[in-house]
């Protein structure tokens, strides 16, 4: 395996991101730290479950974990109370107990349902964030943000939950289709605008995605949430483009994806921002 990075990121509590190509394969060694013995509950869509789902399961396996697995429709139009209960139901028939674990095994979509469970169920359990696209690595798999979209609006039911760990594999960006690599870039171009300016030229350089570029994300992420952990202040910074990105994605009936929502949320933002 190449080299494996790592962020603290010191909340209450606090828990490691680390970031490293293969980690799906070796993430139950490294989790066993971290968690002790208990048994994990891995959610997963149906998009990722026939990718990495077996992968996943198999080293917490063989790490001496006791495993079970939940699949659920993929799509933003999925990340609703029916989800949400129905996963809930699972963990209650899988008779999971306040010690055991939650894993998240996917993108934004995953995490936030998965992590929302979590924070509730049995009035909240560990949860693993396990992304596995750019957006969810450099973005929502880290700060604890969990939930699901109501009819008036995406994200507007949910808890601050963070994760016991994130374990974020850079080896499955390479199997991404364009379109979700680029919706991850858009977040990459927000960390750069709002506090990096390195990594905005390399990206305007045309710079290719990075275990060092993540890292730079994650790490700009980590100094707003330390600094902000409840997004009543420094860390709106991090919905740079969110508010327009939001309306956008919500106007579109969640056919625009997330980060080309945010871009052109940017956009305007700047745009509106000249006029004032
Ligand atoms: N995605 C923005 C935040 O986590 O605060």
């Amino acid at each position: 395996m190449s080299s494996v990075q790592t962020i603290e990121v010191h909340t209450a509590p606090a828990y490691e991101v680390t970031i490293g190509a293969g980690l799906r394969r070796d993430c139950g060694a490294r989790l066993k730290a971290v968690l002790g013995g208990c048994r994990i509950a891995v959610a997963a869509d149906s998009n990722v479950a026939p990718l990495y789902l077996e992968t996943v399961c198999a080293s917490l396996r063989d790490a001496g974990f006791a495993v079970c697995s939940y699949v659920f429709p993929a799509g933003e139009a999925h990340k609703n109370f029916t989800t949400l209960s129905a996963i809930l139901e699972f963990l209650a028939e899988s008779q999971l107990t306040r010690t055991d674990c939650v894993a998240a095994l996917g993108g934004g979509v995953t995490g936030d349902l998965a992590g929302f469970a979590a924070g509730c169920y049995l009035r909240g359990v560990r949860v693993i964030q396990i992304p596995t696209t750019l957006l969810a690595m450099i973005d929502s798999s880290v700060g604890g943000k969990t939930g699901v979209d109501l009819t008036a609006g995406k994200n507007l039911a949910g808890v601050f939950w963070q994760p016991a760990a994130v374990v974020a594999d850079t080896a499955l960006l390479s199997t991404l289709e364009p379109s979700v690599l680029a919706d991850g870039m858009a977040e990459a171009v927000k960390y750069g605008m709002i506090a990096d300016d390195a990594l905005f030229a390399s990206i305007e350089r045309g710079e290719p995605v990075t275990a060092d570029m993540i890292f730079a994300c994650v790490d700009c992420k980590r100094r707003l949430v330390e600094a902000d952990e409840r997004d009543t202040g420094a860390r709106q910074l991090l919905n740079f483009g969110h508010s327009f990105g939001h309306a956008i994605e919500k106007a579109s009936g969640y056919a625009v994806g997330h980060g080309a929502a945010v871009a052109a949320g940017m956009v305007v933002a700047c745009r509106l921002s000249e006029t004032i």
